[in-house]
């Protein structure tokens, strides 16, 4: 068995039992990252650990858990893994409904696994990615974050909020010298379970911005990985909606209410 102390590279994926998380941790694999894979479920874990084409482990854990940093440090020790060199925060969980649809608890747990796990993932990963030469921190975002989305409210808002700490965390560590660098990736409608993994208060339509395929999404989040952009949304047409998001508000406001009127006239 290759243990992690022979290892150059040491990635840790979130949410990588499935869907993109899953996609970059082979991905990572096939790089020679040795992989700590991280979801809940222990037994989807292991089934995912077996279609890696290199070693790794897993760590089945809440990632949002203040738990976690104990958890992530005792694997670390017990499989002699001196560092962390990247760090792929790919973990969340859906959720839709109109704001009259939505329960509170569901709407709090949403928060909880999006949102507040980049603060304890933050907390726990800091001083392995510290150790590292060239450390990277990526976390996986959505589209979403640009728009006041109505049936995916609580989502998108779970998003924005997550990307601002995730922000404020990489001014903090530039302050600090900190060799960490903080990028954030904006995928768009990935052809994952992703909408139907998790039970949620209503329906909403799936993303037609883009339906990629979940391999070709991790592809453009190892690309990020190499590169020293910030941040990156995956393939043209995401790049075209961000875009207009960011320096057209009022147009993407008005799209937007507009989809959402026809969708409704639809059903
Ligand atoms: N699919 C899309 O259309 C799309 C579009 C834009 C952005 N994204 C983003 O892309 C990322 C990956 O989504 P996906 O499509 O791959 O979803 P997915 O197929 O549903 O996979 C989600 C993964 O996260 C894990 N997970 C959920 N909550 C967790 C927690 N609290 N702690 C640890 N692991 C947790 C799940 O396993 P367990 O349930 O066992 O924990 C699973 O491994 C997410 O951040 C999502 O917001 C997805």
């Amino acid at each position: 068995m290759v243990r992690g102390a022979a290892l150059s590279k040491i990635a840790l994926v979130t949410g990588a039992s499935k869907g993109l998380g899953l996609a970059v941790a082979r991905g990572l694999s096939t790089a020679g990252y040795y992989v700590i894979l991280n979801a809940r479920n222990r037994t989807d874990l292991a089934a995912a650990l077996k279609t890696l084409p290199g070693p790794g482990v897993v760590l089945a854990a809440d990632a949002a858990d203040p738990q976690f940093a104990e958890a992530l440090g005792k694997i670390m020790q017990k499989e002699n893994l001196p560092h962390l060199d990247v760090v792929v925060h790919s973990a969340a969980i859906n959720h839709m409904g109109t704001v009259a649809e939505t329960k509170p608890e569901n709407a709090a747990a949403t928060f909880h696994a999006n949102t507040l796990s980049v603060i304890s993932l933050a907390r726990a990963v800091r001083a392995h990615l510290e150790k590292s030469r060239q450390p990277r921190f990526v976390f996986v975002s959505s589209l979403m974050k640009y728009f006041a989305m109505p049936g995916r409210s609580v989502y998108a808002a779970s998003k924005a909020a997550a990307e601002q700490i995730v922000l404020a965390w990489a001014h903090e560590l530039a302050a600090e010298k900190s060799l960490i660098r903080v990028q954030v990736f904006r995928p768009a409608g990935i052809n994952t379970g992703f909408h139907s993994n998790t039970k949620t208060d209503g329906v909403s339509p799936r993303s037609d911005v883009s339906r990629m395929d979940a391999d070709k999404a991790a592809g453009y989040l190892l690309a990020l990985i190499q590169s020293n952009r910030a941040e990156l949304a995956p393939g043209f047409m995401n790049k075209v909606v961000a875009f207009v998001a960011r320096h057209f508000p009022a147009v993407s406001d008005m799209l937007v209410q507009r989809r959402y009127l026809r969708r409704r006239q639809q059903t």
